[in-house]
């Protein structure tokens, strides 16, 4: 097992799921994907997770982001929770659930953290971008709920610095006043940024958020 890091390669793999066998590049397709792991199935938080996560397909499909969820258990026991899901969310779950019952992808993604537990694995995220780089890694323990809301802000923050220069400040949302990238200097950036800049500080310049 190999430590995966930001902007690393995220590795391949081919799995079971309750899709049936998956082929992860071949699932992504050339857009974005957003992996994540949970402890076990027939659990409480795990179940309101995966529900929320169906009712953001519809986000996640207007950002070109794929999503596969991972879990330890067998793809038959993912399908029967897939209907107890589905009844207490009122949703249905629209992705697939690796069945990595041989720990095969959690190992390859580091997603069991021995000291916190043995076998089950963390809440670990990891979104890819289309080149299959690593762009975010995201490690919850077993208590705490992922917060979907946050992960579809990071994407637009990660799809709209991929394209333009640009960092996104802190609690930053959709169509806000983002940061001009520190290598740009300030009279670039006002030829670039046509709406205008900001200059806070000669290090802190702020410009509208160059989509909308
Ligand atoms: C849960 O998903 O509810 C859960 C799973 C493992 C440990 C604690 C909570």
């Amino acid at each position: 097992m190999a430590t995966i890091r930001l902007g690393d390669k995220a590795p391949n793999f081919t799995a079971n799921s309750s899709f049936g066998t998956i082929d992860f590049y071949e699932y992504l397709e050339d857009g974005w994907g957003i992996l994540f792991s949970h402890p076990a199935d027939f659990t409480p938080v795990c179940t309101t997770e995966l529900g929320t996560a169906a009712k953001f397909k519809t986000e996640f499909d207007k950002r070109n982001v794929k999503m596969i969820a991972l879990s330890v258990d067998s793809a038959e026991s993912h399908l029967e929770w897939i209907k107890d899901i589905n009844e207490v969310q009122n949703t249905e779950v629209n992705f697939p659930i690796i069945a990595d019952e041989d720990r095969q992808v959690s190992d390859l993604y580091d997603m069991i953290h021995p000291n916190a537990d043995s076998t089950l694995t963390v809440r670990s995220v990891f979104i890819i971008a289309p080149d299959k780089t690593v762009k975010l890694i995201l490690t919850y323990p077993a208590s705490t709920g992922r917060n979907f809301y946050e992960l579809i802000r990071v994407i637009d923050s990660l799809q709209l610095t991929a394209y333009h220069k640009v960092a996104t400040p802190a609690n930053w949302n959709n169509g806000e006043k983002v940061v001009v990238s520190p290598a740009i200097p300030t009279k670039e950036a006002k030829e670039i940024f046509t709406k205008g800049v900001e200059e806070i500080k000669p290090y802190l310049r702020m410009t509208p958020d160059p989509t909308v």
